[in-house]
């Protein structure tokens, strides 16, 4: 008995560590770079993935209606809104490029895999399909 009480605290202790020690690796796991993002089948489409993306993180203050009074003036209610912009200033400010403005503003950063669609609808000129 005396032999048992004596092990049993170590013998949790180290229990104790692997579990932290897991536990630790894990937070480490999740911090990782998300594994290569987004692959996409087909090429982001304007009104299948653009504008949702919009719709999704940016509307509720640079839509139609708001936008003058939450968006600073910029107006992304539409394509034309959204063409008018400067797409190095888009770019800029989601990829919270150093000088720029993050947006969505006070929000997360949008996800790497629609950063990504955003910056390869931009390259291929901005199509509005
Ligand atoms: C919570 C409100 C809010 C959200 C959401 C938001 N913005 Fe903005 N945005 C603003 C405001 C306000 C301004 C005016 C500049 C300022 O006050 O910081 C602005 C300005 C901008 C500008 C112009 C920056 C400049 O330097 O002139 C761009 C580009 C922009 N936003 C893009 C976006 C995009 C893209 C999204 C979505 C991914 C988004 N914003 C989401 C509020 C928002």
């Amino acid at each position: 008995m005396r032999k048992l009480l004596f092990l049993f605290p170590a013998r949790a202790a180290v229990v104790a560590a692997a579990a932290l020690l897991a536990l630790a690796t894990g937070c480490t796991y999740s911090h990782a770079p998300e594994p290569t993002p987004c692959v996409d089948a087909a090429p982001a489409t304007y009104a299948a993935v653009i504008s949702p993306i919009f719709e999704a993180h940016c509307r509720e203050c640079h839509g139609a209606t708001v936008y003058q009074a939450l968006g600073g003036g910029n107006d992304y209610s539409s394509y034309a809104g959204i063409k008018q912009q400067s797409a190095s200033l888009i770019l800029g400010c989601i990829r919270h490029d150093p000088g720029f403005t993050q947006m969505p503003k006070g929000k997360d950063q949008l996800s790497a895999c629609d950063i990504a669609r955003i910056q390869a609808w931009i390259d291929a000129g901005q199509p509005n399909n």
